[in-house]
């Protein structure tokens, strides 16, 4: 492997230079190649993962656990009962007695000074499953699902639509890194943090991309080559959904608006999708849209992600 990423947490997208997100990616396609094709790998005989979760999951605590499993190891899941994180004992103390004993851990919390005062502490590589500001496993997925729709990532452009949420800021810099125009509609006063958006405008200074925020949904779509949306109220804002529905009602991704795309846009969501909301099922359903092989490639990518931090 020619990047050592060897006992590096990753907490944001930012965290990884453009070379070890292309390293990521290439190693995926080749673990996801050697699965297909029925050649196990061994790769994580006897190692542990743990799992923190704070919130619900379907995709991510199955990408994790399977991954471990097909690479011989174990994963450990801890769900919002089982260790009570930030009630019954300290973060610092629940990083320092897991890391003891896992070899890596991944964590899916509320704020994200959970998910760095883990990583203080933690004496493994803590891998952040989502928290309030990034979900950068996630993106890492996506962008192995669009190098291998397009067989390339720099100076495409994809587009945005919805709330500057997670999903967004990590997209943001995912998206600045390896070169892809990124242009983001939102509604006045849910675009995404300036602060992301003032970092990524950095990284596009020395890849090229262009990074864009509007709050105009026909701007951010023309000419894109993919179209990505999210849930409007995320996990942790259900009081906000009803206000949300009403404010962000022009921003759904509806047939008339993916079809001012490119007429080979892909569709784009994270899932798990309310249809009928920040997307019509039609789009989800579409033939151009990839949203059950971008659920997939996350295992294939968090599969490398593993093998890359603790390898
Ligand atoms: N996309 C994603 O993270 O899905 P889950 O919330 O089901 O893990
Ligand atoms: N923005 C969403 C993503 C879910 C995977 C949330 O945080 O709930």
């Amino acid at each position: 492997m020619a990047v050592d990423m060897k006992g590096k947490h990753l907490l944001s997208i930012s965290d990884l230079t453009q070379e070890e997100i292309c390293q990521i990616i290439e190693t995926a396609l080749i673990l996801k190649f050697d699965r297909q094709t029925g050649r196990p790998h061994e790769l994580l005989k006897g190692r542990t993962l743990g799992m923190i979760f704070q919130k619900p999951s379907l995709r991510t605590r199955v990408a994790f656990e399977t991954a471990m499993t097909q690479l011989g190891g174990h994963g450990i899941y801890l769900g919002p009962d089982d260790i009570k994180l930030g009630k019954r004992e300290k973060t610092e103390d629940i990083a320092i007695v897991l890391s003891r004993m896992v070899d890596v851990i991944m964590a899916r919390v509320f704020g994200h000074e959970i998910v760095e005062e883990l990583a203080r502490y933690s004496l493994v590589p803590v891998i952040n499953g989502l928290s309030d500001f990034e979900h950068p496993t996630q993106i890492l997925g996506d962008l192995l699902t669009i190098y291998e729709k397009f067989r390339k990532l720099e100076g495409l452009k994809l587009a945005y639509v919805g709330d500057g949420n997670n999903v967004a800021h990590s997209l943001i810099y995912g998206a600045a890194l390896t070169g892809m125009h990124i242009s983001v509609a939102s509604p006045s006063g849910y675009e995404p943090d300036s602060r992301v958006v003032e970092k990524a405008k950095e990284f596009a200074r020395s890849t090229g991309a262009e990074v864009e925020i509007t709050n105009d949904p026909h701007r951010a779509v023309k000419g894109a080559d993919v179209v990505y949306t999210d849930v409007w109220a995320s996990m942790g804002q259900e009081t906000e959904a009803e206000e949300r529905k009403r404010i962000f009602q022009p921003y759904q991704v509806n047939v008339e608006l993916f079809e001012e795309a490119k007429p080979t846009a892909v569709f784009m969501h994270c899932l798990p999708a309310h249809y009928g909301e920040e997307v019509s099922l039609d789009v989800g359903r579409h033939p151009r849209s990839v949203i059950f092989d971008q659920a997939e490639n996350r295992m294939h990518s968090i599969k490398s992600i593993l093998v890359h931090v603790t390898r």
